[in-house]
């Protein structure tokens, strides 16, 4: 069940009164519930049974020690795209075999770190990676194994900014290469498997499914020209509905002719990297009305705390916390405190007539919130707390003023 619901016209997360714990820790505040991850992991499980998947959660949607945590004991995997994710998922002890390392720039030094820990699967996205991954394996005499992202040219049905299989994109490489990577002369590289991932909060199926042909057909002619790869990796991108009357297709009609189609593959060993679906409605933002003027209500969030909005236009539901009684509902624009003028989380909301003090939630703030908050304007990182029925605890502390200013060199300034 969504976590946040109303009881006595108070907004809870589970059994926890949202007000309590703006009380305890203040805004802005990430709130999460525990047990909608645990709930949105295993219908992904469910809707893709058949194909028994390794779901690799992808870390970027939400990089949380506690969170990730609950998702390992959940028996999820990861896919990471930095050397300080997997530093992340170590911490939590990943099974590094299950592991994916994807991204498009990794370093040597993050390649040898992956080599190092026994990162079972780096899927390489140009020819001068793989050449560097068998570079820095024979290096340190280990064999990576890996797979090819493919760049299928299809058009995912999203926004522009999280589109990633057309022909300019700069992920992944055209199929002609990825054929002449399979044939070419690796000493510590096997090459496994074939990767898509075409764009994140897609419309429907159909472009995966197109995506998913262009592999399919790559793998068959590598092979048929001595490759060995018997693994294909989905990606992520599997949609929410970030507003009730939302077109998104649920998880499960939009699995569903996927897994038809893969199940009848000669392929048995898949991955998927989900962030979004799993994470993004199991927090709200809460945040403080400082001022309003005119119909703007300025709060204590803004593209610091959440910069979906500002970023790509991204709808977040903005709820009162408390219900008042009979008012009139008016239509508000909520906006943070950064000096830009695109720092707004929402526009034209019908809200109850606001004032200084109220407090506000923004859902489904879950995925690419705080992963992508920062410190602009000098604002400290807000605090993240998890609840758990009816208990609750900080899995982030709020930032400092002294955190701030902790890797510059204050001294000389003092003189
Ligand atoms: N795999 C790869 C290779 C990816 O690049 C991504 C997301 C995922 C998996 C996970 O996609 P998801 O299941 O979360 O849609 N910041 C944007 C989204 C950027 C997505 C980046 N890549 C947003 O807030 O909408």
């Amino acid at each position: 069940m969504f976590p946040f619901q109303y009881k006595n016209n108070s907004l809870h997360c589970d059994s926890v009164a949202l007000t309590t714990l703006a009380q305890e820790f203040g805004t802005p505040l990430y709130v999460y519930s525990a047990n909608r991850v645990r709930e949105n992991f295993r219908r992904l499980v469910n809707a893709f049974a058949k194909i028994n998947p390794t779901i690799c959660y992808s870390v970027k949607a939400n990089s949380n020690l506690s969170l990730l945590k609950i998702l390992k004991d959940e028996g999820a995997s990861f896919d990471i795209v930095s050397g300080g994710e997997l530093f992340r998922v170590l911490k939590i002890n990943a099974d590094a075999e299950r592991i994916v390392f994807a991204g498009v720039g990794k370093t040597e030094s993050e390649i040898d770190f992956a080599l190092q820990s026994n990162v079972g699967w780096i899927n390489v996205e140009s020819e001068g990676e793989l050449i560097r991954v068998n570079q820095r394996a024979r290096r340190l005499g280990v064999s990576a194994v890996v797979a090819i992202r493919l760049r299928p040219d299809v058009d995912a049905a999203t926004h522009h900014h999280i589109s990633t299989g057309h022909t300019t994109s700069k992920f992944g490489v055209p199929v002609s290469l990825a054929l002449k990577m399979t044939r070419m002369k690796l000493s510590n590289v096997k090459i496994r498997g074939a990767h898509i991932h075409i764009g994140s909060q897609l419309g429907n199926p159909e472009a995966t499914l197109k995506a998913i042909e262009v592999a399919l057909d790559f793998v068959a002619r590598a092979n048929q020209a001595g490759a060995e790869i018997d693994a294909l990796d989905v990606g992520g991108g599997f949609p929410v509905a970030y507003r009730a009357d939302d077109p998104k297709p649920d998880i499960e009609s939009f699995a569903a002719p996927i897994v038809e189609r893969l199940s009848q593959s000669p392929i048995k060993n898949f991955h998927l990297e989900p962030g979004r679906f799993i994470i993004a409605d199991t927090a709200a933002l809460m945040t403080t009305v400082q001022y309003v003027k005119d119909r703007i209500a300025i709060v204590d969030a803004g593209m610091q705390t959440l910069i979906r909005p500002a970023l790509y236009e991204a709808y977040h539901q903005v709820l009162p916390v408390e219900q008042v009684g009979q008012v009139s509902n008016l239509s508000y624009d909520v906006a943070g405190p950064i000096c830009e003028s695109s720092d707004f989380l929402a526009r034209d909301r019908e809200l109850p007539n606001l004032k200084s003090g109220d407090l506000l939630a923004l859902t489904h703030a879950g995925a690419y919130g705080f992963s992508m908050a920062s410190n602009y304007n000098s604002h400290p990182l807000p605090a993240e707390v998890l609840v758990e029925g009816e208990r609750y605890r900080v899995i982030r502390q709020r930032q400092t003023l002294d955190d701030l200013i902790k890797f510059e060199d204050g001294s000389s300034i003092r003189q």
